[in-house]
């Protein structure tokens, strides 16, 4: 079995803290990768900023013999972002690893869920990624190689109640990684898509405290490596990940019905009679792009 090793790669983990996060930093740095540990060091909900987050890993890193350097930037600005990638070229040279995980939580039920808690949570998880992504594939495309990881959740891949800021921040994230993995597939970018569960401070209260005595995330990082290594050539993967169990989630498109010979136009109760057809996922298939889709149509232009 080839051995995944990170020996010469440079990484930056946002929100390596705590968390995921900063186990993800620990085992790439233990397996060779120079890592930049960002993290600002708020609290749960985004309020407030501090340097002993990412200090603190840095150390631990340091203590087991790898390389690390901290940044306090804030992924929710362009600056920040901009930096967070600086902090990498200036330390170690470029970038090879982006693992976009900083993350918050503002959970309302939706007419409790007011602009700030909206655009909080959207600037953390959707326009954090943009900020942090852009310039570093910008490094990354300038030398060849690169390795994203989004953090996404099944809060929004299958929905969570309370969570609608968090479902639509973070479901975005599987729109942008559908196009930057195209963009990025000739400079051998690969971008692919956590979806974790594991305990945490944005989990104390949500899992039972069974399942947060053992979730650890360290059974979750085992698959952030392999999206990071040279060997994983895939992009545009959503993989779960808990507790030992990964799989793959996707959106899929089923065959479908064709209510039409590409001239008559179909009527709504022709939609209404065969809404079991149109909506059935028996045979689904997924598409790796939306040029691809549009050969379920090819019976239609002929
Ligand atoms: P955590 O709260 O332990 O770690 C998140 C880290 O991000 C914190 O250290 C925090 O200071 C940092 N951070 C927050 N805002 C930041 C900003 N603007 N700039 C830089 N750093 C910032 O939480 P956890 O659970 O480790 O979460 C990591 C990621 O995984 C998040 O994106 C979260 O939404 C996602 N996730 C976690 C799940 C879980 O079960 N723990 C489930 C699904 C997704």
């Amino acid at each position: 079995m080839a051995k995944i090793d990170f020996k010469g790669r440079v990484a930056i983990v946002t929100g390596a803290g705590a968390g995921l996060g900063r186990c993800h930093a620990l085992e790439l740095a233990k397996r060779g990768a120079k890592v930049v540990i960002n993290d600002l060091g708020g609290s749960r909900d985004g309020v407030g900023s501090s340097d002993a987050a990412a200090n603190k890993v840095v150390d631990e890193i340091k203590a087991l013999g790898g390389q690390a350097v901290p940044n306090y930037d804030n992924v929710a600005t362009a600056q920040g972002g901009a930096n967070i990638v600086k902090t990498a070229i200036d330390a170690f040279g470029k970038v090879d690893i982006l693992i976009n995980n900083a993350g918050i939580l503002r959970d309302k039920s939706f007419l409790k869920m007011e602009e700030e808690n909206w655009d909080s949570v959207m600037a953390v998880h959707l326009r954090g990624a943009y900020c942090v992504t852009r310039p570093a594939f910008e490094n990354m495309r300038e030398h060849g190689f690169g390795r994203i990881v989004m953090t996404t959740s099944g809060a929004g891949i299958f929905g969570n109640f309370g969570q609608s800021n968090y479902a639509a921040a973070k479901t975005g994230l599987i729109g942008l990684t559908n196009v930057i993995k195209l963009e990025g597939a000739k400079y051998n970018i690969k971008v692919n898509i956590l979806a974790p569960v594991a305990a945490s401070r944005l989990t104390e209260d949500v899992l039972p405290p069974a399942f947060f005595e053992k979730m650890k995330p360290d059974y979750v990082t085992p698959a952030v490596l392999y999206m990071c290594s040279e060997q994983c050539q895939d992009s545009g993967m959503i993989i779960n990940a808990a507790l030992g169990y990964f799989s793959r989630s996707a959106i899929v498109t089923g065959p479908g019905a064709f209510l039409s010979d590409g001239a008559k136009i179909p009527t709504p109760e022709d939609v209404m009679d065969n809404w079991g057809k149109i909506t059935s996922l028996e045979n689904a298939q997924y598409f790796y792009q939306l040029p691809d889709m549009f050969g379920a149509l090819a019976p239609l232009l002929k």
